[in-house]
């Protein structure tokens, strides 16, 4: 009985890991294969990456999985990428994909040999909580502004320690070495041998924790193989590039049981956490309307002088600093919400997700696109001659996303970073008695508040501060975005440590990073609603 339940099931993947490879061929995704190849901007080079992080990806499931179906889904990987080099007209890539595949899976298994990984990838390992530790080894990987943040405030505790850190940035290594001399303290074990060099982390440092603040694009590949070497993974934000990256962490999750903690820090902030003591307590009675989103003016970020992270000008991918060398190439190839989880985080521990209650589909509309373009053509170091002039950004400026509730509650999300404006993440919790808005800090509560007159927000969000804040005010003074990078750190420190329930899980780091490929297939397809799965199931 259990064995063809568990046949049952395993059929169902096969099933769905074919409905997404064959969909990807359909003209419907057409749009989708073509973005992936599109993705390259100099394309030898860039599916030669893509390649090489696939197929670590693929290394690693070959070892922890069933064998049979992975080896299934990378023959598909790999007719995948053809397709698109077909597509393109480019049969060389084709050929350069299978050379880079056979010449990988030889130094792998070469360098697995060497290192002794082998014996550990198959030893298929299981979260095991240690004695309970009160000092925690951290291991960090990506070391850049993010990793640097982290850094500091781990190096302010004393309930534990960076023992190794993973970067191969030689300027980034040497900031980070810049904030250990600042705390008195030496540099841990540093692992900068390329981009692969954090497996030795893993498996030569072994620390009980890992962060990991590298490119969206590194993301999951570095967190399965954390969780498979039974690391407690804490997993910095953003969105998913495909589906099967969500499924890969929940899938390495219920294998290894390794905790993995997805760090959103929003759900820390302090008018966030008022709100939702209001929420608890009934004030705005039943919630119907939520707003949210990333209204941010990237430009400075996605573009700068190469040298620093916000150094004036209109630089990215190689000749870019810091984010512009990564994360502009997500705005020149997609068209989605890439970057929801510092709305939606908030908006799911209002709502209660998880608890009954689920995001079902979304659909996502995007405007036309001309906030990057215009940058680079008025900036003093930019003009109508300069090269990056002539890129195509297929982002829209401001893409919406809408969502409906299995309770019935809707959801309206922004994704806007690439025109003039003030920062905002644009917060609205509105329900059968009142709102609180966060764009004028404004609230209003029936019978309560003057009638049909809006209220100063402040004066409630000191009355519901969060006892957490009031406790530990003093502690988050100076630590990033206004003090709740503090929290966040310090949670996800004590989770490792007291074994505490993570707040924020691998169930939920799927479904919000999943808003990211469903708002692009729902735009690619033209606006067509896009069902949310149900990662528990
Ligand atoms: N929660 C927040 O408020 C917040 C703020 C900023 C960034 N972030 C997130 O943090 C992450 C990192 O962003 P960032 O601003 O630090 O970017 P960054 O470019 O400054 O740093 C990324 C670092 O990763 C390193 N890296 C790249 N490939 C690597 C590999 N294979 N192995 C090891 N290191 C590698 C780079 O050399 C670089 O030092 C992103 O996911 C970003 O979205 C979150």
């Amino acid at each position: 009985m259990e064995k063809n339940s568990r046949r049952t099931r395993r059929t169902q993947r096969r099933g769905d890991i074919q409905a997404d490879l064959t969909g990807f061929a359909k003209p419907r995704n057409h749009d989708l294969a073509v973005q992936l190849v599109n993705r390259v901007g100099n394309p030898l080079q860039r599916l030669h990456d893509v390649a090489i992080n696939r197929y670590v990806a693929d290394a690693f499931n070959l070892a922890f999985n069933d064998a049979a179906e992975v080896g299934y889904h990378a023959l598909h990987a790999v007719q995948r990428y053809c397709i698109c080099a077909v597509g393109q007209g480019m049969a060389e890539l084709h050929r350069f994909v299978a050379m880079e595949r056979r010449n990988f899976i030889r130094n792998t298994v070469a360098a697995a040999g060497a290192i002794g990984l082998q014996g550990n990838l198959m030893a298929r390992p299981k979260w095991k909580r240690k004695s309970l530790v009160n000092k925690l080894h951290i291991g960090i990987i990506g070391s850049g502004m993010r990793g640097q943040a982290h850094i500091d405030l781990l190096l302010r505790r004393h309930d534990c320690e960076v023992t190794a850190i993973a970067d191969p940035d030689p300027v980034m290594l040497k900031q980070t070495q810049a904030i250990f001399e600042r705390h008195g303290k030496t540099m841990p074990a540093v692992y900068d041998k390329g981009n692969h060099d954090y497996i030795r982390l893993l498996t030569m440092a072994k620390p009980d924790a890992v962060i990991i603040s590298t490119p969206w694009e590194w993301h999951t590949q570095m967190a399965v193989a954390a969780m498979k070497e039974g690391i407690y993974t804490g997993l910095e934000v953003s969105g998913a590039v495909t589906l099967d990256e969500c499924w890969a962490l929940v899938n390495a999750y219920k294998s290894t049981r390794t905790p993995l903690y997805f760090l959103e820090n929003v759900c820390f902030r302090r008018d966030v956490m008022a709100v939702l003591t209001m929420v608890r307590e009934g004030l705005f009675g039943e919630l119907i309307h939520l707003e949210c989103g990333y209204q941010h003016d990237l430009r400075g970020v996605k573009f700068n002088d190469g040298v620093t992270a916000y150094g004036p000008g209109v630089e990215f991918g190689e000749r870019g600093f810091s984010e512009a060398k990564w994360r502009t190439w997500h705005s020149q190839y997609r068209n989605g919400d890439l970057y929801p989880t510092h709305g939606i985080g908030p908006v799911a521990q209002w709502i209660n997700f998880d608890r009954g209650n689920r995001m079902e589909r979304l659909v996502s509309v995007a405007s036309k696109s001309r906030g990057l373009h215009n940058y680079i053509v008025n900036h003093p170091k930019g003009g109508q001659d300069h090269p990056n002039a002539e890129v195509d950004f297929r982002l829209g400026d401001v893409v919406t996303t809408s969502i409906t509730c299995t309770h019935g509650e809707t959801i309206v999300m922004y994704h806007d970073t690439n025109l003039p404006r003030p920062y905002s993440l644009g917060f609205r919790v509105q329900g059968t008695r009142g709102l609180w808005m966060d764009v004028n800090n404004s609230l209003y509560v029936e019978g309560v508040s003057p009638a049909h007159q809006w209220e100063d927000a402040g004066p409630w969000l000191k009355k519901y501060d969060h006892p957490l804040w009031a406790r530990h005010e003093k502690d988050a003074e100076g630590a990033g975005h206004g003090g709740m990078d503090w929290f966040l750190i310090d949670s996800f420190v004590r989770c490792g440590i007291d074994g505490l329930e993570i707040p924020f899980d691998v169930y939920d780091a799927a479904t919000w990073k999943a808003i990211t490929p469903l708002s692009e297939a729902s735009i690619a397809s033209g606006n067509m609603p896009q069902e949310f799965p149900d990662f528990k199931k």
